[in-house]
């Protein structure tokens, strides 16, 4: 209502009722999916340290992420394209997971189309990017991901609540879901989070507070990002 300038229901109904992009907006406000190319810059820049660290040669095949969950795909979009756009960091080596309880969510996210609206500028949210050319083609408002930054990455359906661990994961994503979750299923999706992690590795999470039991497990790598790194 704020938006339109409308001074009651009645008023922001009839809006509604004529203007597309104003139900799209709603839309977008309203749903729980909300996410974005390269959110939280801060979140970014502590990571590349990380995945730096990451990429060296260590001894085993390659790293494994997790990106849970990964909504239309700009996550892990975002992570595929940072691993090919900094040059301190060897691209080859990552896979990437990218899992979501909603299948309408990875059907977006395996298409890779995007849009900007009046509510989602996508030029602005690849800005950290050198040249966000490699890696999207656009067409006026419409941005289609590159097959190079598909190729690292397999989506697949997965309930973080009932679907348990997966194993040797090095990073896992676990962004804006918790707020979500009930109380009561939080601790089962933490355990589930550190038994998927490979021990001695960062992971990016938002909130220690959940799960008593699992903080000292847990030391920070970027205290302002919420980047831990589970000791085992
Ligand atoms: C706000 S989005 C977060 C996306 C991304 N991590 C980010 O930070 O931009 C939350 C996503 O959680 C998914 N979700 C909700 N419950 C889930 C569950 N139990 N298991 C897996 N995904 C779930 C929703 O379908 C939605 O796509």
């Amino acid at each position: 209502m704020q938006r339109c300038d409308t001074d009651d229901h009645a008023a922001y109904r009839r809006v509604l009722e004529r203007d597309d992009e104003e139900r799209e907006a709603l839309l977008d406000a309203l749903t729980i999916n909300v996410t974005g190319f390269f959110r939280d810059p801060d979140v970014w820049a502590d990571l590349r340290p990380v995945l730096r660290e990451l990429s060296e040669e260590n001894g085993r095949d390659g790293v494994d992420v997790w990106s849970a969950p990964c909504a239309d795909g700009r996550e892990p979009y975002s992570l595929s394209m940072l691993v090919a756009d900094d040059e301190e960091v060897n691209e080859r080596r990552f896979r990437i997971t990218a899992i979501d309880i909603s299948e309408e969510a990875l059907d977006a996210a395996r298409a890779g189309v995007y849009e900007t609206t009046r509510t989602t500028d996508i030029e602005e949210e690849l800005s950290p990017l050198s040249d966000p050319t490699a890696y999207v083609e656009q067409e006026e408002n419409v941005f289609r991901v590159r097959r190079s930054v598909k190729s690292r990455i397999e989506f697949e359906q997965y309930d973080l609540i009932s679907d348990g661990p997966r194993t040797d994961m090095d990073l896992v994503f676990c962004r804006n879901l918790l707020i979500y979750i009930d109380t009561a299923y939080k601790e089962r999706l933490f355990e589930t989070l550190r038994d998927s992690l490979r021990p001695g590795v960062p992971r990016a999470r938002e909130d220690r507070d959940g799960a008593p039991g699992l903080r000292d497990d847990f030391e920070p790598v970027a205290k302002r990002s919420r980047i831990y790194r589970y000791e085992g």
